[in-house]
């Protein structure tokens, strides 16, 4: 794995980066970048993960921008927050990687406002916690923390990647892809125990 530094400093610069759970969780590998930095080229990179397209946020600006749960109970079994899905009010229809790095990059400036926006969209938010991994070891609170350490507003991007067969990648393709596209590769429980030395937690 890459250090969490560098990861970090890949985020501010608006890079793709891959991050892992841990192997008795979901054990998966999403595709990660800051909503803030998103572009037509970063996001139609991000998509061929091949997962859903979500962007992670905290409880304020699921409030400011009216994003509900999808469900009134959620029974998922990690009880991943899926919101309202949305698109920017200026897109035709929405899906495309120019038009979904557009919705993202307005979710994350500060001001934009619930009309900003029309609904159901094609964007996916994602409710983080407050608290980031600390609370949730979850690819919704990574991408909400890797973006706030970068010093960017804490909204995320993030799809899952699965391999040429459509299987949940493993490890193996995860660090082959990486390799191949030079993109940084973290762990999760790598962003625990930097967050805890860091914070002095431990
Ligand atoms: C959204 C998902 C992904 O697994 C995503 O990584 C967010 O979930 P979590 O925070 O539980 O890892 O289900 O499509
Ligand atoms: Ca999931
Ligand atoms: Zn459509
Ligand atoms: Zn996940």
């Amino acid at each position: 794995f890459s250090p969490i530094q560098a990861a970090v400093d890949a985020i501010a610069r608006g890079e793709v980066i891959i991050v892992v759970d841990a192997e008795d969780r979901e054990n998966e590998g999403d595709y990660i970048c800051a909503a803030e930095k998103a572009t037509t080229e970063t996001v139609n990179f991000i998509i061929n993960g091949r997962g859903e397209f979500c962007a992670p946020l905290l409880p304020d600006a699921a409030a400011r921008l009216d994003l509900q749960p999808i469900v009134d109970a959620n029974t998922a079994p990690l009880q991943t927050g899926f919101l309202t899905p949305i698109d920017h009010r200026s897109g035709k229809t929405g899906i495309t990687a120019e038009e979904r790095a557009r919705t993202v990059r307005e979710m994350a400036r500060g001001d934009s406002v619930s009309g900003d926006f029309v609904r159901p969209g094609h964007v996916h938010p994602l409710l983080a916690k407050e608290g980031g991994v600390l609370r949730r070891a979850g690819h919704t609170e990574a991408a909400v923390d890797l973006c706030r350490m970068a010093g960017l507003a804490p909204v995320g991007v993030l799809c899952e990647i699965l391999d040429d067969t459509g299987n949940r990648a493993s490890r193996e393709y995860l660090n082959e892809l990486a390799r191949k596209h030079d993109l940084k590769i973290i762990s999760i429980e790598q962003l625990i125990a930097h967050r805890r030395v860091s914070e002095k937690l431990v």
